[in-house]
């Protein structure tokens, strides 16, 4: 018997899955750690804290099962992050995430002092708050004493991998998302690395997602449970993983992500940028690029109408909807918005509302709003030659049939739902069995592992009613930019 194990490192805990060879998940087992908000608009996790994590769930797992049989593991990263340890592999700070909005100043230097159309030319995109550059460039204008200790910077999921292996690596589809990342090249930007005023001894070295980067650490059979043959496979940023554990990976087919934030996820077999930097341009799990789009408050929008203003649980209330179309406008930029407007002092708007509105219409365009902030992303590339004949979903927003509906009817193409649940854990494991070769690629993998589960067709007539009004959606915004 033979395992393989995922580890999911997110924002609010890590989760580890362990499959047999049939990719059947047999336990997983999770473990929560603090989110650190020192400041407005901080947002922090300590590193070490993950690995004491790790180290904890691998004991629970190993309490039911025999973890020495785990022949490779890989991972799921939130992406984005910065890690830094010093020369003696110390963490140096806590890491600072995704989710950290603290470097406007830097992200307006970098997008319109060195401009946007040279970064898009070295990294195949623009800088965001999140990633990890502008993070850099931070840490360098304030807390220089911190910066100059730098010996080793990495993204999150890269600090589990080297406390597990020794061996200092990354993976294409995660540091994408860094910016100092030539997408296009496949290796580090020297125009971004001067930029920030780092060298490359200071980077990790650079892997597919599905390679293996070492075994287990000599010392760590004892606290790790697994046999120090086990492979370590780096894996990738959480959503090139997502997409892979819903078997999207070829040209044709998307993937969106139906959680707090939204995503769209448009795997591309060659190299394809958008020229305005509207959606990210990154490497997937294959080794091939992807275009992505990420709505910051997608599900978010709904819970906060149903739970903060209706004060209710029941989400049940969405199977009341009837099949009209709501009169009322929803911009779902509660939180501000990244893609494809990329504009953090957006708000959200309830638009052309009359006595006569009831709750359920109020509902119907939150929900409308929400898959048209994820339409806009397509739509935007479809403008740069992405074609897809089907859609599958994942997250929190699958489990509302009207939802999907909705979805079909917006998007007028085929919405799948798939036979797992599991999708990062799986895109993990998928990548875990590839780099131990029981899979030739992740595209083998994916087609034996996942498959659809059920079809939600779009109808033609409400598709039409739909892009006429998906067309006052995008004027409700340009109307009220301020
Ligand atoms: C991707 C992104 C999030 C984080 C956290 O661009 O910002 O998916 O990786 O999950």
């Amino acid at each position: 018997m033979s395992y393989y194990l995922g580890i999911d490192l997110g924002t609010s805990s890590i989760k580890l899955s362990l499959a047999d060879d049939k990719g059947n998940i047999l336990d997983s087992a999770s473990k929560d750690y603090p989110l650190y908000l020192p400041k407005e608009n901080w947002s922090e996790q300590d590193p070490n804290l993950w690995y004491k994590a790790m180290l904890s769930c691998f004991d629970k797992l190993n309490e039911k099962h025999d973890l020495k049989l785990v022949k490779s593991l890989s991972f799921s990263g939130q992406m984005h992050g910065m890690v830094t340890l010093d020369k003696d592999d110390n963490v140096i700070r806590n890491a600072i995430l995704w989710n950290d909005s603290r470097t406007t100043a830097q992200v307006d230097y970098l997008n319109n002092v060195i401009g946007k159309d040279k970064l898009i030319q070295h990294t195949s995109n623009i800088a965001l708050c999140g990633f990890t550059a502008p993070k850099v460039l931070w840490l360098c204008e304030n807390e220089k004493s911190n910066f100059d200790k730098i010996a080793k910077i990495m993204l999150p999921k890269d600090y589990l991998a080297y406390k597990l292996s020794g061996v200092f690596a990354s993976d294409v589809s995660d540091l994408s998302g860094t910016l100092y990342f030539d997408v296009k090249k496949n290796d580090y930007s020297d125009f971004m690395l001067d930029i920030l005023h780092i060298n490359r001894n200071m980077l990790p070295k650079i892997f597919n997602s599905y390679d293996v980067i070492g075994t287990l650490k000599n010392d760590l059979e004892k606290i790790t449970h697994l046999s120090k043959n086990c492979k370590i496979v780096i894996g990738g940023g959480d959503q090139a993983i997502g997409a892979t554990g819903t078997n999207t990976l070829k040209e044709g087919e998307i993937s969106l992500s139906l959680g707090t934030s939204g995503v769209v996820f448009a795997p591309v077999n060659e190299y394809r940028y958008d020229k305005l930097g509207r959606v990210h341009c990154f490497r997937h799990t294959t080794g091939k690029f992807h275009l992505m789009g990420c709505t910051l408050c997608a599900m978010g929008s709904l819970k906060w109408y149903m739970e903060d203003i209706l004060k209710t649980n029941d989400y049940s209330l969405i199977n009341q909807l009837d099949d009209n179309i709501s009169d009322i406008l929803f911009l779902p930029y509660l939180m501000g918005e990244r893609s494809p407007i990329n504009d953090p002092s957006a708000s959200g708007y309830l638009s052309n509302i009359k006595l006569s509105h009831t709750r359920l219409d109020i509902l119907k365009a939150i929900i409308e709003g929400i898959c048209f902030s994820l339409y806009h992303n397509y739509q935007v590339m479809i403008g740069d030659g992405i074609t897809a004949n089907c859609a599958r979903v994942i997250g929190g927003g699958t489990k509302s049939k009207k939802t999907l509906q909705i979805l079909a009817d917006i998007f007028g193409i085929e919405i799948k739902t798939i036979n797992s649940s599991d999708g990062g854990a799986l895109g993990a494991i998928i990548c875990a069995m590839v780099g131990d070769g029981l899979y030739k690629n992740v595209e083998e993998a994916g087609s034996s592992l996942i498959k659809d589960k059920e079809v939600f067709y779009p109808n033609k007539e409400r598709h039409t009613k739909y892009e006429l009004k998906f067309k006052k959606y995008l004027d409700l915004y340009c109307r009220n930019k301020i």
